[in-house]
């Protein structure tokens, strides 16, 4: 069945206002064809990935030069998500400028689009970053999108880089996939008996369901016994926010799942109850972590520790607060990196946070992570995470050896150099 466009989006697609839009139409459009969308849906907020040089290379910037000199502009608030370096301080952390000036040219291509600078992938830590229940956006780091759909019951696919371009420059996506409600529906039932205490337990069973559940849709019967209650507001972070961060990101990293559900917690299982779960369900059960923490934390035999990085997703004020009540009076022998947002890093300015943490030797680094930075570049061969999602992906992306635990063990790390 044709999809239906209204008198403005035929507009949009015929070219009418510019070469740039009809571009951002195309690829709307396509993709709706592609999944059987019937029309497209307003989104109130996008968040656009593909941001690092290291991923986009040459042809990639080139491309985006491109679509923003035919005159694109977004059209609803968009937010970037982290790119290859921080740009306040690359040179001081060894990026070389092969690197960074074609890197800022990215950034630059993107804000001659009107879109902000935000350089997260938690841009719901930021205020105006945090869409509401119900609320449509086109958001692309796999991250955010499982949190978004998840913890704040917003409908968002997982959308592609360009596609969620597009969807910024129109203001529309397809409506197929997640923003239709009976695709919401949960395909498995997961019942947790390990115990969860660390951020990198919840880690370790996002990994161990994304790997069972694939692109399904979980929903968890009992983790809510297992999780602090969730703030009234989500933008502080806190225990319960980055424990269901950290479990989302390894969820969408070793599966591809984008939405799930808690019992008696998230707002859509506290809504419908059982009946958001389908009747023809499977069962995952989770008896130990064991499994996870032997892949996650595979190098073994490393035990000197190059760097120790922290914020995957980019860390909330209250992990920042934790690493900085751990650093106070201590000093670290490695290099400390904790990932973030620049919002959540001039907070931390603010309340003292970033001055212990850096007189310790540690950073806060802004706009990028350890993932989609060149760390190899600049010597990187060991490190050390509480982030299943880089622990899953760092190996394979920059080429070093991870060692996987709890926070109190990555920052022991970073003060003895040595992982125990
Ligand atoms: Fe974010 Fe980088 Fe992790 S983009 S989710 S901190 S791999």
């Amino acid at each position: 069945m044709e999809i239906h466009l209204t008198d403005l989006e035929q507009a949009m697609l015929s070219g009418e206002m510019g070469p740039g839009v009809r571009r951002a139409m195309e690829i709307v459009v396509t993709l709706g064809r592609i999944y059987g969308a019937l029309d497209l849906v307003p989104v109130s907020h996008v968040q656009v990935s593909g941001v690092s040089y290291k991923n986009l290379g040459k042809a990639g910037v080139e491309f985006l030069r491109r679509w923003a000199g035919e005159g694109a502009r977004v059209r609803v608030p968009t937010m970037l998500n982290p790119m290859g370096m921080e740009e306040a301080s690359w040179r001081e952390l060894g990026i070389p400028e092969s690197f960074a000036l074609p890197q800022m040219e990215v950034v630059r291509a993107f804000e001659s689009m009107g879109i902000q600078p935000t350089l997260s992938c938690t841009p719901y830590f930021i205020p105006q970053g945090l869409p509401h229940r119900g609320d449509h956006v086109a958001w692309a780091e796999s991250s955010a999108v499982v949190f978004v759909n998840s913890v704040v019951g917003a409908y968002t696919n997982r959308e592609g880089g360009p596609g969620a371009l597009a969807a910024a420059i129109v203001g529309r996506t397809a409506r197929y996939g997640y923003h239709v409600p009976e695709n919401r529906l949960a395909t498995h039932r997961v019942r947790v008996r390990a115990r969860l205490e660390t951020m990198a337990d919840f880690g370790a069973l996002g990994y161990l369901v994304g790997k069972a559940v694939q692109d399904g849709v979980p929903y968890f019967e009992d983790l809510g016994e297992q999780l602090p209650p969730l703030p009234d507001d989500l933008s502080e972070g806190g225990a319960a926010i980055d424990r269901l961060k950290t479990m989302g990101a390894a969820m969408a990293a070793s599966g591809s799942i984008a939405l799930y559900h808690i019992a008696g917690v998230t707002p859509e299982a506290k809504e419908a109850g059982e009946s958001i779960v389908r009747s023809e369900a499977g069962l995952v059960e989770i008896d130990s972590l064991r499994e996870a923490y032997d892949f996650l934390d595979r190098s073994k035999d490393v035990d000197r520790i190059d760097l120790v990085s922290i914020g995957c997703p980019h860390a909330s004020l209250a992990e920042v607060k934790l690493v900085a009540d751990y650093l106070k009076g201590k000093r670290v022998r490695t290099r400390l990196w904790i990932t973030t947002s620049r919002h959540v890093k001039d907070l931390a300015k603010r309340f003292g946070l970033a001055s212990i943490i850096e007189e310790a030797g540690g950073r806060i680094v802004a706009d990028t992570c350890t993932v989609v930075a060149p760390i190899n570049a600049i010597g990187v061969k060991t490190m050390a995470t509480n982030a299943a999602k880089t622990a899953w992906y760092a190996p394979s992306h920059s080429g070093v050896a991870v060692r996987y635990g709890s926070l109190e063990q990555c920052l022991e790390a970073a003060i003895t150099g040595r992982w125990k």
